[in-house]
Formats: C-alpha cells, structure tokens, sequence
C-alpha cells in the first residue's frame, strides 16, 4: 500500500440541508445554478435552492440530459464564460453533476472543451463547483470524475481532474422522494459495481479497505431486501450515503481497481442508449465469469463475507449466481437486448467502439483485449 488520499468535498447531509448552500457560496460569487430535465421543479429542490440563493447574483442553464453531451453542455460553457461566472452549482443526479464539471473546465479553457476528453488539454484549472444531488449513484458529487458523451460520434469518455472536484455536496435524502423506481435501482446497481470495481480483484491483504468495500456491499444487498420498505428517511439517508462512499476514493486508495465493467458499459450506452447502471449489470456476470480464475480468490472472499456462503470448490461460480440474483430481484437485466436483432453486428459495433476509443487492455492485469471483451459480449447479448 502506498498513497497520498485526500477528499476536499465537504458534505452537508441530512433534511434541510439545502439551506447550507446560502454559506457555503460566498456571497460575492456570480452563481452559474445548473440543471437537467425539471425534476427539480416537482420535489421542491428548485424552491429551496431559489430561498437559499436570495442574497446571491445567479442565473440558471436546464436541460443537461441523463449521459450529458458536450454538444448541450457547450451552451453552458459560453453562457460561463459571457457572464464571467465565478461559481457553478450542479442541482441533480450523476448527469447534471458530471456535465457541470466539464462546464467548469471547459470556460477557463480557449480551445475546443472536447480536447479534455480525448487527452489533448489536462485540466489544472475550473470554476468553483458545489453540488446538490438527487440521486444518490454515481459519486460524482465528492469524487473528481466526469463522464461526457459526444453525440456526433456516439463516443462516451470519462476525465478526472481535482480541479472540478467539488467544493461541497448536499446530500439532503428528501430530495429522493420523487425518483422512479428505475432510477432508484440504478443507484443500487451503480453502487455495487463501484465498490466491486475497487474490490473484486486480487487479494491485497488491505483489510481497511477489503472490510469497509464489504460493509458497503452488505449495505447494499440489505437495502435491496427492504426495497418494499424503502419509503422511509432511513432507508433513503442510508442509500445515499452508502453510494457516496462507494465512489468517493477511499476504499480505492492503495489498492489494484479493475473498472472494465464500466468500460464496456459505457459503449452499450453510447452505442444503443442503456441506462449507466443497467449496462453493469448486463456486462458484470459475464465479465466475472471470463475472468473467474484471476478473480477466484476475491469472488470467494465476497461470497463468504458478503452473501454468507459456505466454502466449497465452487464458491466463486455460486457468488457470481448470488450477484445475477442480486440484479434479477430489482429487475435489472443481464442480458444486452436493446440491441436489435443482429447480435453478431451488435458485438462488433461495440468492439469496434472500444478500438476506437483505446480500450483494448482492460482490468487490473489488462487482460482484457478486444479478444476478451468480444468472449464477454458474446454471454451478454441476447
Ligand atoms: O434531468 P432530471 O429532470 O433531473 O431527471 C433525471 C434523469 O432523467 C432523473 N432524476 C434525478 N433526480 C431525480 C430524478 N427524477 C426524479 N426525482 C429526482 N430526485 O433521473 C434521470 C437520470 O439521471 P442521471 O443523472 O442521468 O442518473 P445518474 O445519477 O445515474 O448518472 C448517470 C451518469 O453518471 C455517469 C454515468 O456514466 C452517466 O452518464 N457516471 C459518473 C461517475 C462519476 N462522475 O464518478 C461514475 C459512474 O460510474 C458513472 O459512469
Ligand atoms: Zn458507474
């Protein structure tokens, strides 16, 4: 083990904690307030930010669309740069959040914002970011990670620069009463494939992090089981605050991390418009499976710590069976079926995507080729 760790973002959590933004921005900062769809409107969130921002210069930019492309956050970037904004407060889930650091990038920025994604402009540089989520999934409101599509080219690419990370999060579980259920689950699901991403590799004998990914995962699979119940403030202030820890750095600090699932993921979405969350799940057991053996002794570990199993020579095969029942119980599926009906053409678009987009050398011993993601695809496309 070996790492410098630091987590800047500060977290107001709890209901009513909306109300901390009024200080958490300093008074004198030009307010950029950006938002997706609307949904803001309809759960009281835009009131509450409208009441905690009376004393502020603010204006506001909708319409960041769930896997936000650079050709909508474009606009926003010009609207930064034209107002001179000083400060940008992301109100949403992991869409709005992400697109809102690529804003923040993009405006201190001259050339093309893209240039971020492929590598061309390392980001040392943002506005200051503060984020209000409302939903809890991706982390993104404390970690410093953006995804960002180009619709153009169908090309979805992630960056990472602690220089959007933000400067606080409110983490106010009310706001999640208003979610569909779909959107809840996807929280769930993106939750679990984060801490396995950090986890489900090769034992390190790292017991911090080992111990607490498994508290996380255990979480997790309780929250599913009392998904009947879950229309209380406990249930909800526990799956946010689980989903925030799973992707926040520190169960990744010092430790190998695998991330193909999202890799891959990230094409099935780009390519035929999957849910972020849905994509894991329909690449994650097919992925455990190709890669059992590297994996063996982690599975077998998740399986006893996790899902409580008795050991036998195929407790790592029965663990990945607990994880598809796991996805199965919240009817997320493991099987690519929004594809067509041409599976064979449907797999090499997606291999050719990942070519394209260099992730030919996938997992924590970059063994995943094209090869290897062509074997993984052939089990998750219908
Ligand atoms: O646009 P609005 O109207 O807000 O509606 C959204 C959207 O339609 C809706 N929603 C959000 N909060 C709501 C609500 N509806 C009712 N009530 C609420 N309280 O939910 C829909 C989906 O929102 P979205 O933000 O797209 O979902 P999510 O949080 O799952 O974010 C997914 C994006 O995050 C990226 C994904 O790739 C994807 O683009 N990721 C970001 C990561 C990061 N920055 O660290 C890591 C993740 O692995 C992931 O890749
Ligand atoms: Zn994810």
């Amino acid at each position: 083990m070996k790492f410098s760790y630091v987590n800047p973002t500060q977290i107001h959590f709890g209901q009513g904690q909306i109300a901390a933004i009024a200080t958490s921005i300093p008074q004198d900062q030009k307010v950029l307030v950006i938002y997706g769809g609307g949904s803001i409107k309809t759960n009281g969130v835009y009131d509450q930010v409208v009441a905690a921002l009376s004393e502020h210069s603010w204006i506001e930019f909708s319409g960041v669309e769930p896997n936000p492309t650079v050709e909508t956050l474009d606009k926003a970037v010009a609207i930064a740069k034209a107002e001179k904004i000083d400060y940008i407060l992301a109100v949403g889930g992991g869409s709005v959040i992400d697109g809102s650091k690529y804003v923040a990038a993009a405006a201190k920025y001259v050339g093309n914002g893209w240039d971020i994604l492929i590598g061309k402009h390392a980001v040392t540089e943002a506005i200051a970011l503060g984020a209000i989520l409302t939903l809890p999934a991706t982390g993104s409101e404390s970690n410093a990670g953006a995804v960002i599509t180009q619709k153009a080219t169908q090309t979805k690419l992630p960056f990472h620069s602690a220089a959007v990370q933000p400067k606080f999060a409110v983490l106010d579980p009310d706001s999640m009463k208003t979610l569909p259920e779909r959107q809840l689950i996807n929280g769930l699901v993106d939750a679990w494939v984060h801490t396995c991403e950090q986890y489900l590799t090769m034992p390190t004998g790292a017991m911090v992090q080992d111990g607490y990914a498994e508290t996380l995962l255990r979480n997790l699979l309780t929250l599913a089981s009392q998904y009947d119940n879950r229309d209380n403030n406990e249930w909800r202030s526990n799956l946010m605050w689980t989903a925030n820890q799973a992707l926040n750095g520190l169960i990744g600090t010092g430790v190998p991390h695998d991330w193909a699932t999202h890799m891959i993921g990230h094409e099935l979405t780009a390519l035929y418009h999957v849910d972020h969350a849905r994509s894991l799940s329909i690449i994650q057991p097919s992925l455990l499976r190709n890669q059992i053996e590297a994996k063996r002794a982690k599975l077998e570990q998740l399986g006893k710590n996790v899902f409580g199993l008795e050991a036998s020579d195929d407790l790592a095969e029965r663990t990945i069976v607990e994880i598809e029942t796991f996805y199965h119980n919240l009817n997320s599926p493991t099987e690519l079926t929004e594809h067509g009906d041409d599976k064979l053409s449907a797999i090499d678009s997606i291999i050719k995507q990942l070519e394209a987009h260099g992730m030919v050398a996938l997992g924590e011993n970059q063994a995943i080729t094209l090869e290897v993601s062509r074997q993984i695809l052939e089990d998750a496309v219908k």
